[in-house]
């Protein structure tokens, strides 16, 4: 057999265990895992480090506007190559409707948008006006290219779909055999917090933490899920923030539920207490849900660990702390007015590494699973994610042992901070590679622009789990097949 490229004598780590082997690549792909490979056009030496499949990033907000119209400052060049610095091979955006647009219009202003990426590409499909035609013409057509999965919000007033809303968009996917994913806040919760806070003239940033309680996120994430057990759909929650939250994930996922689940490092790494930086500096830590305590932070870790979480994502928002970003209502706003969102697409591998592996929370093979291959089931990315013959050659060579300090520079992103600033972490993904083009190397970018390509999406695994069956939902005994 002859290669194009030869990955040798390094440790290739899996999901499920870990051997010395090589890698052969062919035609952008994985055609040979063995003992020793001879041959390859090209020849990488791994050194003894750790060959992993490249991460997915399955939680970014890039060149998307957020519900208020504010742009994020990364587009799909910068937040692709901040993307590939950090590990990753292949991301999943989100393509968000603005109310009144059609998802035809979405998915062509996004596939312009992501023509850019150095590297693979897919959207969730952030739905905030299920219509009639949106629901029955448009969403099928969206799953026909390969988008099988969208994201609703139960908060924030120009996005939140409401119970019925939701369950509309829940019951139209689980016909396609898409997965709904959901920003889990109680709306009324916040608003009312909100107010409360206002009345008393309480805006500094410190206090985003506290209009939106932890209540708020369990309240609604219970909801989500009896939402779709009612209709057998299945739901991912994203960026779970409370024991809580996690508590019930890990519950209703032991009762079978078809629910998956994600944290992401901000919740591990930082706390409220960064939202009381001085001046506005705490403007920099506003994201939804907001940041807790140490506690969360400890028991989110138990729950990584234990496998209450599919993936963890990083929620990549990145708003600048400038009139662009952050203060686009002013340098000197209540917190409400303040952009949510912080970035971290560059850092979250490094992060979960060197806090997960180095510091021995996790095995490196569930460093694997929750990087890329659990994203891949999810998601229905059925040729990434694991590194096996006939998958894409997406691979990340991690240097297990390098330390060094997180700064801004490191980021390669279009922001002009990064929350992580000055943390020790240890370890670094040295090459990594997309369909098998070295991507980075060393520190140093080998893609160009608009060399990644979109990819479609098979419908997501749910083997292994059951689902429910709420007696009143049966179609064919209580009200016939409503599905069209
Ligand atoms: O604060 C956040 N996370 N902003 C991005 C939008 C979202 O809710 O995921
Ligand atoms: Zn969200
Ligand atoms: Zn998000």
């Amino acid at each position: 057999m002859s290669f194009d490229t030869v990955i040798h004598g390094g440790t290739i780590v899996t999901a499920d265990g870990q051997f010395r082997g090589d890698i052969g690549i062919t035609d952008g792909r994985i055609s040979a895992v063995a003992e020793v490979l001879d041959g390859g056009v090209e020849r990488v030496d791994a050194g003894g480090r750790l060959v992993m499949p490249g991460g997915i990033e399955a939680h970014a907000h890039i060149a998307q506007e957020s519900s208020s119209g504010v742009m994020t400052a990364d587009d799909y060049l910068s937040g692709s190559v901040s993307a590939a610095f950090g590990g990753n091979s292949s991301f999943i955006p989100f393509a968000a409707q603005q109310r009144g647009q059609s998802v035809d219009d979405v998915l062509a202003t996004y596939d312009a948008r992501g023509a850019r990426s150095v590297i693979d590409y897919s959207y969730h499909l952030i739905i905030s006006d299920p219509t009639e035609a949106v629901l029955h013409d448009q969403l099928p057509r969206a799953f026909a290219r390969g988008i099988t999965s969208f994201k609703v919000f139960m908060t924030y007033d120009l996005m939140n779909l409401g119970d019925g809303g939701m369950l509309d968009i829940l019951e139209v996917a689980r016909h396609h055999g898409a997965i709904t994913m959901v920003h889990a806040e109680n709306n009324d919760m916040v608003k009312w917090m909100n107010r409360r806070l206002a009345d008393k003239g309480l805006t500094a940033p410190k206090y985003h933490a506290i209009s939106r309680p932890q209540l708020a996120e369990e309240e609604a994430i219970n909801r989500a899920i009896q939402l779709a057990k009612l209709v057998d759909a299945p739901l991912f929650i994203v960026h779970v923030s409370t024991a809580g939250g996690a508590e019930i994930v890990r519950r209703e996922k032991f009762n079978g539920a078809k629910l998956f689940a994600e944290t992401c490092p901000q919740y591990l790494a930082l706390t409220r207490d960064d939202l009381d930086r001085p001046g506005m500096e705490g403007a920099k830590y506003i994201c939804s849900p907001p940041l807790r305590g140490h506690d969360t932070q400890e028991a989110l870790w138990h729950h990584i660990a234990m496998g209450t979480f599919e993936s963890v994502s990083s929620d990549h928002a990145p708003y600048r702390a400038d009139a662009t970003g952050k203060f686009l209502n002013g340098p000197d706003v209540a917190y409400p007015k303040i952009a949510n969102g912080m970035p971290g697409i560059a850092t979250r591998l490094p992060y979960l590494f060197s806090e997960g592996v180095v510091k021995g929370r996790i095995t490196p093979e569930q460093f694997v699973a929750l990087s890329s291959t659990n994203a891949a089931k999810t998601f229905g990315c059925t040729t990434k994610g694991r590194i096996a013959p006939g998958m894409d050659a997406d691979i990340a060579i991690w240097n297990p042992d390098v330390a060094r300090t997180v700064t801004h520079a490191d980021q390669h992103d279009n922001m002009d901070y990064t929350p992580f600033d000055g943390m020790e972490i240890t370890g670094v993904p040295e090459v990594v590679m997309n369909r098998g083009r070295t991507i980075v190397a060393h520190g140093v970018l080998k893609a160009s622009e608009g060399q990644g390509r979109f990819f479609g999406r098979a419908p997501v695994d749910l083997r292994g789990k059951p689902g429910f069956t709420a007696p009143e939902f049966d179609t064919a005994q209580n009200f016939g097949s409503v599905l069209r």
